[in-house]
């Protein structure tokens, strides 16, 4: 159940604590190894549509708590006794979800510090950039249960890693370790788990440090043009650039440049 204290929301499934405009969002079933069953994704999407339009936080952090798992995928539980419909709708709610971390206004790190499989591994991919931990394990194995990824795995990771190794993590079902999963560039950094929240830490802060204003085209640029084709794309990037010099950061980017001064920022 979700109550509001403050300006802090709290969760049944979620701790959500933010800090110099840095939210931690940690997925917190343990007994399920964070599991994503229906209440925890509604919570996430309750968060990430906070998020967008809070002025207060400026990158997101998704983790897992313990140090076993990110997340063990979908509710295995939970699925078992769905209909055709009931698990249609599921799905629905999960790719609603990665949707809105994909296409949120603000960064969104995954600092993936365990086993991120099935929906785990989804919700990783549904994030900007990825983290990894030593320890983290990596796989979708959905055709071990006899259904195939729900919340977009089979779209997301072809498009992150190539059609010929999403196909052949997607068809086996393999696990495989992080080292393998930054060498086939499914993550962006691997490192020891007790440095992980410091390094995504690390991470934001350097992003809250650019130009708010700059951060959000830049996303908006990628994940927007990486739909359409290369010539639209362009074009979309040309029209973001000139948007850019309406804006106060790029006045203030390029006067602190020639000034020699760190920029003062204010997101507009
Ligand atoms: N759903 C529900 N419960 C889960 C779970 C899941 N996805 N993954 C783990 N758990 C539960 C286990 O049932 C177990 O609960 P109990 O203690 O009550 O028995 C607890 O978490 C601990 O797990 P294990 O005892 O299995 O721990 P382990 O160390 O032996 O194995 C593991 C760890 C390899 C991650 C193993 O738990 C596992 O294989 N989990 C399932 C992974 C999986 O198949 N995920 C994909 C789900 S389908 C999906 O995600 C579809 C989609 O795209 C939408």
């Amino acid at each position: 159940m979700i109550t509001v204290k403050g300006d802090e929301m709290e969760f049944e499934n979620l701790k959500v604590e933010t800090t110099n405009r840095i939210a931690v969002v940690t997925i917190n079933r343990p007994e399920a190894l964070n599991a994503l069953n229906e209440q925890t994704l509604s919570e996430l999407q309750t968060v990430f549509t906070d998020v967008n339009n809070n002025d207060g936080v400026r990158v997101v952090i998704v983790t897992g708590s313990g140090k076993k798992a990110f997340v063990a995928g979908a509710d295995i539980v939970a699925m078992q006794q769905l209909s055709a419909l009931d698990a249609r709708r599921f799905s629905k709610l999960g790719h609603e979800l990665m949707r809105s971390i994909e296409t949120c206004s603000k960064p969104v790190i995954a600092a993936v510090n365990g086993f991120s499989l099935g929906g785990g591994c989804e919700l990783a991919l549904s994030c900007d950039v990825r983290i990894a931990s030593e320890n983290a394990r990596f796989s979708q194995p959905e055709v071990s249960l006899g259904v195939i990824p729900g919340f977009g795995g089979t779209q997301r990771l072809a498009r992150l890693i190539g059609k010929g190794r999403a196909l052949e993590l997607l068809l086996t079902g393999d696990m495989i370790d992080a080292d393998e999963a930054y060498r086939i560039g499914m993550v962006n950094k691997v490192v020891p788990q007790e440095e992980l929240l410091e390094t995504a830490k690390s991470m934001a802060t350097k992003i809250i440090g650019k130009g708010p204003f700059a951060v959000k085209l830049v996303k908006e640029a990628v994940c927007t043009g990486l739909e359409m084709d290369l010539d639209r794309a362009n074009q979309y990037e040309t029209e973001l650039f000139g948007l850019c010099f309406a804006s106060l950061d790029q006045k203030e980017g390029m006067l602190s440049f020639l000034e020699k001064r760190p920029a003062n920022f204010v997101g507009q």
